[in-house]
Formats: C-alpha cells, structure tokens, sequence
C-alpha cells in the first residue's frame, strides 16, 4: 500500500529520497533490538510516517513526550476510552497503546480516507478503531463532504481526546465547532491534550529577535514560524505568508483561545510553551490541556 497524498513536502527534504529504503532495513533490525518499550514496534515505515515527521527518531521521541502526557491526565490507565482527532497515520494510535489494557479502547479520527485505510490495516487489533470523517478542510480534504461535521460519539463517554498538529491546521469556526465537540464527548472531568501555535506575549518577543538561522530547538528557519496574515479575515487566526491556504499552518492569539476554550465550556488546566518560539519546550508546538467541569 502507498499513500498519494503527500502533504509535507518531505521527498524534496536533503536525503529523503534515499531514506524509505533505507528505512526499510533498518526498522526490520530495530524492531527485534527493542527491549523496553513494546508498544514502538508499531512505529509505521518512513513512506507511512506522516504529521510533518518522517524521522523514526522524531517519531519515538514526540510518541515518548505523548505517552508521558497521557500517563499524567488519564485517571484510569486500563479501561479508558481515548479519542485521538485527526489522527494522521497514528503517531498517537502508539502513545495510547500501553494504557488501553482488558477494557479499553482508542478511537483514531481523520478527514483522510487514506490515512484511515491506513490505519484500520496497520493498527489491526480491536483495540483500535479508526473513523473517517467526510468533511471539508482547505488543506487536507479540500472540497470534500460539508464543513464541520460532529462526530458519531456519544456524548460524555471518552476519557481523555488528543489532538496533535491538528488545531494548528483549524480556522477560527474550524477550531471553535471542534472543541465544542471535545467538550461535549468527553465524561466529566475528563481532558483533552491539544497542540497549538498560540501567539501569544512569547511568541511576539521571540519574533522581534528571529533571524533566517535555523532554530535553537528545531531544524527550520526561525523565521518560518511567522504569522502574520490574518486568516479569512480574523483577528484572532494568523497564518504564514508562504501557506498556500490558511490551513496550512496557523496560530491562534491568546485572546483566540480564550474565545474558543470560553465557547467550549471547557478549562483551560495547564499551558507548556513549545520550542517553535525559541524557548525550551516539552515539544515543537504548544500544548494545552482542558477539562470538562464534574
Ligand atoms: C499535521 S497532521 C497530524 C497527524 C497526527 N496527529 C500526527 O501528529 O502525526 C494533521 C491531521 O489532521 C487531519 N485533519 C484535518 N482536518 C481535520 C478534521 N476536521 N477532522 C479530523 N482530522 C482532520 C489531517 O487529515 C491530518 O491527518
């Protein structure tokens, strides 16, 4: 199986072109080499490996930081139910893996049927179920299905939803429909874990000492991660100059996530600065956790 939607660019990357096959030895070696951590023997081949990471290092390492989380806000590690939106190729369908035990149950989301498809073969035992999403996204399904469809979840039944790189891919109306979803499935009490680019006081100092280097943290130019073209018209939606279309890649400003987490009904829990802002980071985007009230 190949998948064509190719989104990131990542064949034109120096020394992508040679590494599927590379890859491809490597990981049959790796996999039997691996001794204390089972659940990345799932880890996909490179021309599998989406979500704008191709490297099977950066796929474990960000699969670590995302295990770590999960382990933090889940209550129950055995039986839960974890919901993962726009769940790409399953980056973390591999993070979820260790705590879904006898009774629980992780559900991958996304608007790619392909990616589905994907999935449903890859990530084979049932404790893995994986929905496609017919609905439009300027980037990603372009055209496809209507805008802003709900989910076929029951309300108040999922313990903790995840969302990495997928708010960052949300218009204003795109990212307010959705948490509201969030809020609405998940149980009482229960969280989300969500990625930003929030624009936040950081963000605009960072901006003022960028130059066109690579970053501190991270491989890009620094200067990449500038948002500076209000998105279909919003003050509180920013994207890059260089995105084709909003969705692309964009950043909500702080007033922005107030806005949609108040239209939400969640909380806002706990906020972890990301390294895209040129500071020491847990991770690359920024990640916020939410809670329903009890
Ligand atoms: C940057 S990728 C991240 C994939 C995965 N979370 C990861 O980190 O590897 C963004 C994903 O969001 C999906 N997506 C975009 N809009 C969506 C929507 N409205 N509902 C569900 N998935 C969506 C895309 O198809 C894509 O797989």
């Amino acid at each position: 199986m190949k998948l064509e939607n190719e989104k990131h660019g990542d064949a034109a990357l120096p020394g992508a072109e040679d590494y599927p096959a590379l890859d491809e030895a490597f990981l049959a070696c790796d996999k039997q080499l691996i001794r204390r951590t089972r659940n990345i023997q799932l880890i996909p081949e490179a021309r599998f490996r989406r979500g704008g990471k191709l490297s099977y290092a950066e796929w474990a390492h960000v699969i670590g930081i995302f295990q770590t989380l999960i382990y933090m806000h889940l209550d129950d590690r055995q039986n839960s139910l974890i919901l993962d939106v726009g769940c790409g190729t399953g980056l973390l369908a591999v993070a979820s893996q260790p705590f879904l035990g006898e009774n629980g149950k992780y559900v991958g989301i996304d608007v790619s049927a392909e990616y589905i498809e994907f999935c449903r073969a890859h990530y084979s035992s049932s404790e893995f179920e994986f929905m496609h999403l017919e609905t439009d996204n300027a980037y990603y399904s372009p055209g496809e299905g209507d805008s802003r469809l709900g989910w076929s979840i029951e309300s108040n039944t999922v313990d903790l939803t995840l969302a990495l790189s997928v708010w960052t891919h949300f218009n204003e109306d795109d990212a307010t429909f959705y948490l509201k979803e969030i809020n609405r499935v998940l149980k009482p009490g229960g969280k989300a874990i969500v990625s930003f680019f929030l624009l936040d006081d950081l963000y605009r100092t960072s901006v003022s000492t960028r130059s066109g280097q690579t970053g501190k943290f991270h491989t890009m130019p620094q200067n990449r991660w500038i948002f500076d073209q209000p998105s279909y018209g919003s003050t509180r939606c920013f994207h890059p100059s260089w995105a084709d279309v909003p969705e692309q890649a964009i950043g909500l400003t702080r007033e922005g996530l107030d806005f949609i987490t108040d239209a939400s009904g969640l909380k806002l829990i706990e906020q972890h600065n990301g390294s895209w802002k040129e500071v020491p980071g847990i991770f690359f985007q920024d990640v916020m956790v939410f809670q329903k009230e009890h």
